[in-house]
This record gives structure tokens, C-alpha cells and sequence, in this order.
């Protein structure tokens, strides 16, 4: 028509190309979000590692007498504890000072969790996953190691000890 002179269908043409982009661009970020959203609303807060709870008592790494400290040839020392309505297994740890701990834990009946003193040792113990995270004690001396996820009534009665020893 008489109003739209060459350079204006241009521009117009330009605009609509724009707008197509940065509806892509938008559309690109929800898509992001909604499966990254999902992806992970999916997933317990550890790391997703899966153990069948009724039979870790059995076979593999959480029978009784492979629970506890552990040191291997490298000098890595690994912690393995079962939790369970009202206890820890074993019921106390004992771990050296100023050195990398690894925890693997993992709960056979309800969600239990623990905290080690006034330390950032904090962990979540879900049936059916490990769990794992690495800690270090540089103050020697025991620390209380209580349950901290509700548990039944003897919640309050759950906990164990902690021996950081130089
Ligand atoms: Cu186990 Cu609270």
C-alpha cells in the first residue's frame, strides 16, 4: 500500500525476524528449566548411589563386620555406617585428626540423618541410597553424633559417638 514505502517493509521485516528470535531465545530458557526442574525434583539430595536396604545386611560393603573405619593402601579413609530405628552402626566412630574423611552410610527402614558436633558434617541417610560426603575433624576429642531427621519416637534416644584421634 501507498503507507508502506520499501525501507518500511523492510524494517518490518527485520522486526518480525527479531521477534521470532527472541521468542526462541525464551522458549530455549523454559525448556531449560522445566527439564533441568524435573530432572532433579527426581533425585534424593545425596548423590544417587542405589542399595537394596533389605538385603545390605547380608552382602556387600555394609555387612556388620566391614562397618566402621577403614584405612586402604593409599592412606584414604573411608567411614561405612548403617543407620536404623534407634541406632547408628557402629555405634561409635573412631577417625584420625586433620584428615580427609570419607562417609558411606546408608539407612535400612526409615529416613534417618546425623550431624558430627560443631563440626559441618551434616547427612541425610535415605533407604535404598548411599550416601556420601567427605569430611575433616581438626579437634581432637569426642563429639556427639546425634540423629536429626524424625524418625519414630526413639529419635531423641539415636545417636552415636564420634573419637577424632591425633
Ligand atoms: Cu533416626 Cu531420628
Amino acid at each position: 500500500t501507498a503507507m508502506h514505502s520499501p525501507g518500511a517493509a523492510a524494517a518490518e521485516r527485520a522486526e518480525r525476524r527479531w521477534a521470532w528470535i527472541v521468542g526462541g531465545i525464551i522458549f530455549l530458557l523454559v525448556a531449560m528449566m522445566v527439564v533441568t526442574g524435573l530432572h532433579w525434583a527426581a533425585m534424593p539430595p545425596s548423590r544417587v548411589e542405589t542399595i537394596d536396604p533389605l538385603t545390605l545386611h547380608m552382602q556387600g560393603e555394609f555387612v556388620e563386620s566391614n562397618l566402621g573405619t577403614a584405612v586402604d593402601a593409599q592412606g584414604k579413609v573411608t567411614v561405612r555406617l548403617v543407620a536404623q530405628q534407634y541406632s547408628f552402626t557402629p555405634q561409635c566412630l573412631v577417625v584420625p585428626a586433620d584428615t580427609p574423611v570419607t562417609f558411606r552410610a546408608t539407612a535400612t527402614d526409615v529416613v534417618h540423618g546425623f550431624v558430627v558436633g560443631k563440626t559441618n558434617a551434616n547427612v541425610m541417610l535415605i533407604p535404598g541410597f548411599v550416601s556420601t560426603f567427605t569430611a575433616r575433624f581438626p579437634q581432637v576429642g569426642e563429639q556427639l553424633m546425634p540423629c536429626h531427621e524424625y524418625c519414630g519416637v526413639g529419635h531423641e534416644g539415636m545417636w552415636a559417638r564420634v573419637q577424632v584421634v591425633d
